[in-house]
């Protein structure tokens, strides 16, 4: 009964989620405050401005619009930077295998990333052919939790919700997917993504078989 499978992009199919981490960190920095790894959890799966305006809650920092749009411009900057030197060795282990799994079954492969550098990443690493549909952060109006990002995916397959199953690294993420009524896998840990119907810790751990069980 499972007809699609909706994949988040940033540590879930590209090993991205390092390098927003690290351009956030820096631009703590920049504004004389560290942020932690602990901290950046808050942030997976939640829209560049929107990240901003935690980052500076986090920092103790109140700054004007102008500057705001100047730091996210600055941030973006930088994660540019790592994405242009990303290797195809950065997509996560197993993702290549699972998506060939789920051709051969006839099963439909979505994109559902808050993300606006999300066809980009795909085109350096040339992995766009594989999806049948892309959401991105340039078509949903509504960040994570809402789940509009995954039910439009849904409906751009074709699908209703119980059709389809989603893949989250993030916390917001996880909720989004519930709160579009979809089943869910974590890709991390299980005390963060206590929501998802199963938690595994990457691809390797993952087939069609776990995902015709679930
Ligand atoms: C994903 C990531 C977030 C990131 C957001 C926006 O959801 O998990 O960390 O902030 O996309 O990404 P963008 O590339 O548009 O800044
Ligand atoms: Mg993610």
């Amino acid at each position: 009964d499972i007809k699609g499978c909706i994949f988040d992009l940033d540590g879930v199919v590209v090993d991205t989620a390092k390098y927003h981490y690290l351009a956030w960190k820096k631009l703590g920095a920049e504004l004389g405050f560290d942020f932690t790894e602990q901290d950046n959890e808050r942030l997976k799966g939640v829209s560049r401005m929107r990240s901003l305006d935690i980052l500076l809650e986090i920092g103790g920092l109140t700054i004007s619009q102008e500057e705001k749009e100047a730091a996210a411009t600055k941030k973006n900057e930088w994660y540019l930077e790592f994405i242009h030197q990303m290797q195809p060795d950065e997509i996560l282990p197993g993702v290549l295998d699972f998506f060939n799994q789920l051709k051969e079954n006839n099963i439909k492969i979505a994109l559902g990333s808050a993300s606006k550098n999300a066809v980009l990443i795909l085109d350096i690493l040339k992995i766009k052919d594989y999806f049948d549909v892309i959401v991105d952060g340039n078509s949903v109006s509504k960040a994570k939790p809402d789940p509009e990002v995954f039910t439009q995916g849904a409906e751009k397959m074709g699908l209703t919700a119980a059709e389809c199953v989603v893949f989250e690294d993030a916390e917001a993420g996880v909720e989004a997917a519930k709160n579009g009524g979809m089943r869910c896998v974590g890709i991390g840990e299980q005390e963060v993504l206590s929501q998802a119907d199963v938690v595994v810790s990457g691809f390797t751990e993952f087939n069609i078989e776990n995902l015709k069980a679930l």
